[in-house]
């Protein structure tokens, strides 16, 4: 029945980034569409808030720590998850982080990799350990990678973010071929701008509110912009067969005229 589709009961999903931001709601969308939650970063006060915030209307969540750029912590996250909760059958591979604009020449060494190894290699670290888990349980699973309009086209001044972000586009598209045997789907999410930690300061500015007006939308996402995006890709609604699409949730910013 079409009204099943988004529900999530009996289901299990590891949200990563989930401290705050786009990760929170996240998790709360899930909870709310019955899945078990499980909220993954390294901020645990930022965590537990959000943990007592679903719990407090009515859905199960709990909270492991973890970092993404460490790959001891990834794996004994997925541990403790598989040992306390159970088998994932979803994940959302969200934790991120972004940097100020940048002329190209002025890249140094530092940011790039702090910006790639977070977005991309944290990432594709996440995204393998839950793909792992899910094979070896035999789990039909839901990988759902945020990636960012910014994957898809190119932002000014923003070459580590861009290039981390249409690595993102290509881990979701690479895995989708391979694990469509293992009956795990994978796709990749790509928001435009959305107000958050991530850009708070830019989007107050001046500069930003200049930038807003060029989104063909003339405004900036609201969390609820993502919720059907995301329980689409998570859930069976998308059938077994939707696998390697990158679905863009960004007022138009991904075909509006440079
Ligand atoms: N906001 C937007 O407009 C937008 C647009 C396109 C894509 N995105 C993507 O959406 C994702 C979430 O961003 P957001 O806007 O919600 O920003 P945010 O509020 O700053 O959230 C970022 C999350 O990532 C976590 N994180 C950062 N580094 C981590 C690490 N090394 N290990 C584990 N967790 C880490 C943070 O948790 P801790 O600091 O507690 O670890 C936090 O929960 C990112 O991938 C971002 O690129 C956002």
């Amino acid at each position: 029945m079409a009204r099943d589709y988004f529900q999530l009961q009996d289901k299990i999903a590891l949200i990563t980034g989930a401290s705050s931001g786009l990760g929170a709601h996240f998790a709360g969308v899930l909870a709310e569409a019955g899945a078990t939650v499980v909220l993954a970063a390294r901020r645990s006060d930022k965590l537990a808030e959000q943990v007592a915030a679903i719990e407090h209307s009515g859905g199960a969540a709990s909270a492991v720590s973890m970092d993404v750029t460490d790959p001891d912590s990834v794996d004994r996250a997925f541990t403790r998850v598989a040992e306390d909760i159970g088998n994932i059958d979803i994940l959302v591979n969200n934790a991120g982080v972004a940097d100020d604009p940048i002329r190209f020449l002025d890249t140094g060494e530092e940011e790039w990799q702090r910006i790639v190894e977070t977005n991309l290699n944290g990432a594709w670290r996440v995204a393998r350990a839950g793909a792992r888990h899910m094979a070896a349980a035999g789990v039909a699973g839901s990988i759902v990678n945020i990636a960012s309009v910014y994957g898809l086209r190119t932002g000014a001044m923003k070459v580590a973010y861009n290039v981390s972000k249409a690595g993102v586009v290509q881990l979701t598209k690479s895995m989708a071929v391979e694990l469509c045997r293992e009956q795990i789907r994978v796709n990749a999410l790509c928001p435009g701008w959305f107000l958050t930690d991530l850009n708070r300061e830019y989007f107050e500015s001046e500069r930003g509110e200049r930038y807003i007006r060029t989104i063909p939308a003339r405004r900036m996402g609201l969390m609820e912009d993502l919720t059907a995006p995301l329980l689409l890709l998570a859930s069976n609604a998308a059938g077994g067969y939707m696998t390697g699409s990158a679905l863009t949730v960004d007022g138009g910013i991904a075909e509006s005229p440079v």
